[in-house]
């Protein structure tokens, strides 16, 4: 190979230089620029996630999460009508009931905020929206812990049995995909042999595997009324520095029987985002949470930043890291960004 040392005016250098390979070259137009682009998103690797307040007459905003609110149910058409307008195909569910006591009843009873919200989503649009239903206890239990608390500590084998049932309750009312967000060992199989039981063989699993005790589910808490009364959730809820210990929970839920798998938060964690995809062929879900939302919005709003432009940045680098599919608050914006382009 030919290299020349070169020392001029211009461009200036110690070491070998390739005056045939300038990168700049592949840079020099937009529409090049376009067709070079390695990572795209679309509306179809989005989801929406949906707060919905048994009993709300009027949406309700929240000051932590600017322009997410919690909706009433009779809002529930409006919402998902102008999600599937933007394009965008998937919805995760969560409720707010308006009673909490300590074996989260209200979690799986068939009148529950939840149950009847999937009716209705899947009785106005069927299968042209795939539902997914976040399965957990911490909106439902006075405690605002995810599971059953017995003697200060939250019970692992006592709590999966109460997660099945809210699994299955969700799955009959016609959830595509049941979410189990608990942290509970053994909950996967224990959801998976109900719902089989039960002969809801098609509803699918996505695991919250590899959920870490994150700072940033702060927001989330005050949209869906759901912090914790006392202690926090260090001992069911991965710590935040583990490596082999998250991916230890992510190959526990594959042989539990896992159909998708789920990294949460989504930005700190893109080390095993990129590791998971090495690691395992299932559909890989991220799920940038509250805080990552609230942080651009946060900056933003002062004027320090350009939202439109982190939030493409934010999100390009999780399906760079390797998820297929990301659970994110700015699903809507992100869809209106894509039918501009
Ligand atoms: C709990 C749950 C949490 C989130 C979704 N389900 C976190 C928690 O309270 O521990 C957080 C999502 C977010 O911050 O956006 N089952
Ligand atoms: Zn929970």
């Amino acid at each position: 190979m030919k290299m020349k040392q070169i020392s001029n005016n211009n461009y200036k250098v110690n070491g070998p230089y390739f005056p045939n390979v300038r990168l700049r070259r592949l840079r020099k137009t937009k529409a090049l620029r376009d067709i070079l682009q390695e990572t795209r998103i679309s509306s179809d690797d989005l989801i929406f996630p949906l707060f919905i307040e048994e009993g709300l007459k009027n949406s309700k905003n929240i000051t932590s999460m600017p322009d997410i609110q919690r909706i009433p149910p009779s809002k529930i058409v409006n919402v998902v009508s102008e999600l599937l307008d933007l394009g965008i195909k998937g919805v995760i569910v969560f409720g707010i009931p308006d009673k909490k006591d300590i074996v989260a009843h209200s979690a799986y009873s068939e009148k529950g905020v939840v149950q009847k919200s999937i009716q209705t989503i899947k009785k106005n649009f069927g299968d042209r929206i795939v539902v997914i239903s976040d399965v957990c206890m911490c909106q439902y239990t006075t405690s605002g812990h995810c599971g059953i608390v017995k003697e200060n500590t939250i019970d692992n084998d006592s709590t999966i049995e109460i997660l099945s049932k809210i699994a299955q309750s969700h799955a009959q009312c016609g959830a595509d995909i049941v979410a189990p967000s608990a942290m509970m060992d053994g909950q996967v199989i224990a959801i998976r042999e109900q719902l089989n039981e039960a002969g809801l063989h098609d509803t699918s699993i996505m695991a919250y595997s590899a959920k870490m005790a994150s700072p940033l589910y702060t927001p989330f808490r005050d949209l869906a009324d759901s912090t914790p009364t006392f202690g926090d959730r260090k001992t069911y809820q991965m710590a935040v520095t583990n490596t082999r210990e998250s991916l230890r929970e992510l190959e526990l839920d594959i042989k539990e029987g896992a159909d998708m798998i789920m990294i949460k938060p989504a930005l700190p964690y893109l080390d095993l985002i990129c590791k998971a995809r090495e690691m395992f062929k299932l559909p890989l879900c991220a799920y940038s949470v509250s805080g990552e939302y609230a942080l651009i919005k946060a900056a933003s709003e002062k004027g320090w930043i350009n939202e439109t432009d982190v939030m493409i940045e934010f999100l390009s680098s999780i399906k760079r890291a390797g998820s297929d599919i990301i659970i994110t608050y700015f699903a809507k914006k992100m869809a209106k960004v894509l039918l501009e382009k």
